[in-house]
């Protein structure tokens, strides 16, 4: 089964196709095209993901995107002909009614998809949720519009993926398991058929259940899967995500956003300092006693601020010393509550996801930690990041589980597991 996916529901505008075989404990993915288009630079002005620049921007980029994603997954597919009557009258009013909030799409929609052939597709998979609803309504809209003008007697149906899930599911795609000296490629060559064959997965499973630590810009949460499909939040942060921290202080340390990788590179570079300075900053881990699986970061924020107000980091190294010691706090919480949540749900798995699983440190500390006692799903380092791949994936196993697709798809800026 051809899957296309469609992912916007931050600021990357990501699609692919993958083909995938297989039953819900073994499942095969080959993935034909992956294209990830971030919007990061675009929104470093404002420091942070400006909603309506998101929805623009994923406007304007979905078709160019699509017409990319199946040159790389089907080859030149032009029309010798174009196909105009591909969209009949009917479709054509259905489509205007469904992208009517949406004109700078309709109108490259309305000019791309006749040129082409239909494209052997047979499920589309879209995000619904969580995120920024203007954004994943475009994505939504765009799927529903696809759907309507490529299906025939053959519905093409959408599957509404969570965003959530779809990172749960970007583990499957794994080489080398277990191996964490796995190649890391450069985002940029996502597109490139080297990481195309390097994502040809084999066989993927793995033994439930699993405890997931999933952790983005909107998330930090400790999630239970009992399978696929079966999901409980055990704990979850009570203020700030941990990858909005990690954006926020990156922009006091005067570093663009996003400030993830800022941090790491310069946490990275005070662990690598010869002769070692021994680091005298000292923040709080807040709640990492506390007797539940819940999260807070807010008071770790508001610590790194008051520490700058008292000594402003003016050189390279100051701010080195800075995000090493706030790296350090994150990754003491997130091994602590790791080790209780695989105690109270006895897991066979331990999945880490989410773009700031891409942290290295983070990876590396949580391997050596775990690495011994429970198998450990991190994914490749570019499916960390918001991608599509994930989406198709995590669509698959909805469709093998035979979930009800609803008719009318709405974005659910809030959508939760629990
Ligand atoms: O999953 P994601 O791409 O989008 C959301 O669903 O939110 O996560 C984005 C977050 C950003 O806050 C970004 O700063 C963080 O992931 N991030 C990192 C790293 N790379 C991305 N945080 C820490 N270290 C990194 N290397
Ligand atoms: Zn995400």
């Amino acid at each position: 089964m051809k899957i296309l996916s469609i992912e916007t529901s931050c600021d990357e505008t990501a699609i692919s196709i993958v083909e995938a075989k297989g039953n819900i404990k073994n499942h095969q993915f080959k993935v034909l095209s992956n294209i990830t288009l971030s919007q990061a630079k675009l929104h470093a002005k404002y420091g942070g993901v400006f909603p309506s620049l998101a929805k623009r921007e994923h406007s304007r980029n979905l078709v160019p995107v699509l017409q990319k994603v199946l040159e790389q997954g089907f080859g030149k597919h032009k029309s010798q002909t174009p196909n105009y009557r591909q969209i009949t009258n009917s479709k054509l009013q259905k489509i205007k009614q469904i992208l009517k909030r949406e004109p700078e799409l309709l109108e490259q929609f309305l000019e791309f998809i006749p040129t082409i052939k239909k494209p052997a597709i047979d499920k589309i998979a879209v995000t619904y949720g969580p995120g920024l609803e203007p954004a994943l309504w475009v994505g939504i809209n765009f799927a529903k519009a696809l759907s309507e003008v490529w299906s025939t007697t053959k519905r093409i149906p959408v599957v509404p993926v969570n965003h959530m899930e779809g990172h749960i599911a970007s583990v499957l795609p794994l080489q080398n398991r277990g191996n964490s000296k796995s190649e890391t490629l450069n985002p940029k060559q996502t597109q490139n058929s080297k990481l195309k064959k390097k994502l040809e997965i084999r066989d993927s499973s793995l033994e439930f259940p699993a405890v997931a630590l999933l952790i983005s810009g909107g998330h930090t949460e400790l999630v239970l899967v009992k399978e696929w499909g079966d999901y409980k939040i055990l704990g979850q942060t009570r203020d700030d995500a941990v990858g909005e921290v990690f954006d926020k202080v990156a922009r006091m340390l005067d570093l663009p956003y996003p400030g993830g990788p800022e941090i790491s590179r310069l946490a990275d570079q005070a662990r690598n300092l010869k002769p070692k300075i021994k680091n005298l900053i000292n923040f709080p881990r807040p709640m990492i006693n506390s007797p539940d699986l819940d999260f807070s970061f807010s008071g770790l924020k508001t610590a790194v601020l008051y520490h700058l107000q008292k000594y402003p980091a003016k050189t390279t190294e100051e701010k080195s010393l800075i995000a090493e010691e706030f790296e350090l706090a994150v990754v003491e919480i997130f091994l602590r509550k790791i080790k209780k949540a695989i105690e109270q749900s006895g897991a066979k798995t331990l999945i880490v996801a989410g773009g700031v699983s891409a942290n290295k440190f983070i990876r590396s500390e949580i391997e050596r930690k775990f690495g011994k006692e429970i198998e450990i799903l991190i994914p490749e380092f570019e499916l960390s990041t918001d991608n599509a791949l994930m989406i198709a994936i995590a669509g698959y196993l909805k469709i093998l589980r035979k979930s009800k697709t609803p008719k009318n798809i709405k974005a659910e800026g809030n959508l939760s597991f629990n």
